[in-house]
């Protein structure tokens, strides 16, 4: 297998530092963008490597100044990138009564609005290539959560824009696929008390929490350079969750 250029965002820890370790034991050339530029500084000893096959960039993924100047700055350091995961997100969770605008507008721009500009900036290389694999990260929670109006709509639309883009891109050589998470373990979820934990972890039908790694194989399935055929789907990880309707 050739090693290609893979933009994570949002990698700097939980799934998306999960996904970036293991595209770079796949031995891609690996970009990992977030906006923690602290935890971002730990990341070459964290992965054990050295600068030649990683780039640590700063990057809000609601700035599309950024954005391009981080992708400008791989092309110019490696090549133009070939794989690109959409992981940045964040949740703001309330009632419709209490959400803000403020609470939908940023989770719609971290979650939904930062994979358009993301999916802007590299594709035209993508096309030129005439090679490249997307894989956006939804959630389960796309079919409905109780306060989560804002979040649910946000992965929800990931999915939408997953199955349009791949209609789109389908004859340049360019597969979008989707990767619904359940419930994993990561620090968007220390938010939730013990108790809610616990209730959690009742609702999955497997009885487990998911872990980083049954969702970064999932993605390296669907980025692998062989999986030309499959495209413009959502992969439920989520340890059975989907298949309920669980209201938390
Ligand atoms: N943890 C779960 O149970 C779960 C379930 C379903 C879906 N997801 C989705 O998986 C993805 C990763 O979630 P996680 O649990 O690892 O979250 P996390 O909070 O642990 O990590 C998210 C990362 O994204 C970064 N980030 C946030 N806003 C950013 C921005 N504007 N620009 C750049 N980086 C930004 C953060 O700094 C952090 O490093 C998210 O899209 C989330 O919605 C998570």
């Amino acid at each position: 297998m050739l090693d290609r250029v893979a933009i994570v965002t949002g990698g700097a820890r939980g799934i998306g530092l999960g996904i970036a370790k293991m595209l770079f034991a796949k031995g891609h050339h690996l970009a990992i963008w977030d906006r923690d530029e602290e935890v971002l500084g730990t990341l070459s000893k964290t992965l054990n490597a050295g600068a030649d096959r990683l780039l640590l960039q700063v990057v809000d993924v609601t700035n599309k100044a950024a954005i391009k100047e981080a992708t400008d700055a791989i092309t110019d350091h490696w090549s133009a990138p070939d794989i690109l995961v959409n992981n940045a997100g964040i949740t703001r969770d309330k009632r419709i009564i209490n959400m803000t605008e403020e609470d939908w507008d940023i989770v719609l721009d971290v979650n939904l609005k930062s994979m358009f500009l993301c999916c802007k900036a590299v594709i035209p290389g993508m096309v030129n290539g005439n090679f490249g694999r997307i894989v956006n990260i939804s959630s389960r929670a796309w079919l409905g959560g109780f306060g989560q109006v804002n979040y649910s709509a946000s992965k929800g639309g990931a999915v939408s824009l997953t199955r349009t883009l791949a209609i789109e891109l389908a004859r340049e050589g360019i597969t979008v696929n989707a990767v619904a998470p359940g419930i994993v373990d990561t620090p968007l979820l220390q938010n939730y008390s013990t108790e809610q934990r616990e209730l959690l972890k009742k609702s999955v039908p497997t009885g487990r929490i998911g872990r980083v790694e049954d969702i970064a194989r999932t993605v390296g399935f669907l980025a692998d350079e062989e999986n030309s055929y499959v495209t413009g789907q959502l992969i439920y990880v989520c340890g059975g969750r989907s298949l309920s309707n669980p209201s938390i």
